[in-house]
């Protein structure tokens, strides 16, 4: 399909991210408080007859390319055969997974069977006591054989690893060794305020970019294939990448091709914004899919009135966490 989402500056539109839980197995201390965050009731939730239709819709804008996102998208029952569903139905469409990898290796052959475009890996340490210190469960060797059975099936990798206050260079080293080692890009993350994290951000020492130009004096510039949101780079002897995502000083965002929907069924067109179209409200009311379609054209076109920094301020004070709006 020929992309039809475009915006009021003239993007088009190919990539959607959808959340599909808010729950995770996990408790991130940049993400939630140790209780947890208070998640929505099953009924607040899209179904996955609602999920089906959506994403059906999306391809029918042009929409090629689908992050399946959470929360933690694993933690949501049947959520695998909800994807071989979507793959079933749309074989041409580049279906790919953010995940924290604790419960995934049970599912990766059947992912490879469906023809999964990639899993992005979450991974910010390689210590399990560090590891259980941020995600404050632990469960890091559950991770570890995800990475290894991931590459071992031959599934496109990614790993995401959030740069915190307390990151030491030697740890940032050990997690850019994975690329070192085999054929993945690993994307270090500026973290980003949620209202829900327990955590201090906004002074790093360095910022990050400095910190990785010092890391890394023998970078050079990797190439990109299509918009991504980090900045790549190869190293030396490395068989994979290095990359940057500077999702707090946005710099990303002149080239953002992205519709975001949360659990609940509520579409952004921007991290920041607080909602911009009820689409649980238009699944279950009458309408058409031609209509709910139509109602996607049209709020793709209307762009924050704020600028980014009271909206990114907002956001910051109003949102509980990633999970809630889909990493
Ligand atoms: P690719 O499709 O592989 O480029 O993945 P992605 O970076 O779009 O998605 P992923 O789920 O791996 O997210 C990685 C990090 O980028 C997370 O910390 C996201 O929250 C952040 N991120 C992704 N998209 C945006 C965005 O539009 N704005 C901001 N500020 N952060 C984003
Ligand atoms: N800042 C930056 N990245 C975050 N993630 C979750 N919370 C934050 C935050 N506050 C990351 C996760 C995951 C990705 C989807 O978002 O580590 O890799
Ligand atoms: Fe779960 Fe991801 Fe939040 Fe960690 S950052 S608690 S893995 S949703």
């Amino acid at each position: 399909n020929p992309p039809l989402l475009i915006d009021n500056l003239g993007r088009c539109l190919t990539y959607l991210r959808l959340a599909i839980t808010d729950r995770c197995n996990l408790r991130c201390r940049y993400c939630m408080p140790p209780e947890g965050a208070s998640f929505l009731r099953h009924d607040q939730i899209l179904s996955y007859e609602e999920l089906d239709r959506l994403t059906s819709i999306f391809v029918s804008l042009g929409i090629s390319k689908i992050r399946i996102t959470g929360g933690e998208p694993f933690a949501r029952k049947d959520c695998v055969t909800f994807m071989s569903r979507i793959k079933e139905k749309q074989p041409g469409l580049d279906l790919r997974i953010t995940t924290n990898g604790v419960a995934v290796q049970p599912h990766l052959a059947k992912l490879k069977t469906i023809g999964i475009g990639g899993i992005n890996l979450s991974l910010d340490t390689l210590d399990s006591v560090r590891f259980r210190e941020i995600t404050r469960v632990g469960r890091l060797d559950s991770v570890l054989t995800t990475f290894h059975e991931t590459i071992r099936l031959g599934i496109p990798l990614k790993i995401n690893s959030v740069v915190q206050p307390d990151t030491s260079d030697a740890e940032i080293m050990q997690i850019a060794a994975l690329a070192q080692y085999h054929p993945i890009d690993v994307r270090f993350i500026e973290p980003m305020p949620f209202s829900g994290s327990t955590q201090a951000f906004t002074t790093l020492d360095t910022c990050l970019e400095e910190r990785i130009k010092r890391l890394f004096p023998a970078r050079r510039k990797a190439s990109s294939i299509g918009i991504e949101t980090a900045s790549k780079f190869t190293v030396a002897g490395y068989r994979g990448t290095i990359g940057l995502i500077e999702g707090e000083s946005r710099k990303f965002c002149g080239s953002c091709n992205k519709v975001r929907v949360t659990p609940a069924g509520m579409m952004k067109n921007c991290l920041y914004d607080e909602g911009v179209l009820d689409l649980r409200e238009l699944l279950r009311s009458n309408m058409t899919d031609q209509e709910i379609a139509d109602n996607i054209r049209q709020t793709v076109s209307c762009k924050m009135e704020d600028g980014y920094q009271a909206a990114a301020k907002r956001h910051a004070e109003h949102h509980y966490s990633m999970a809630s709006i889909g990493g």
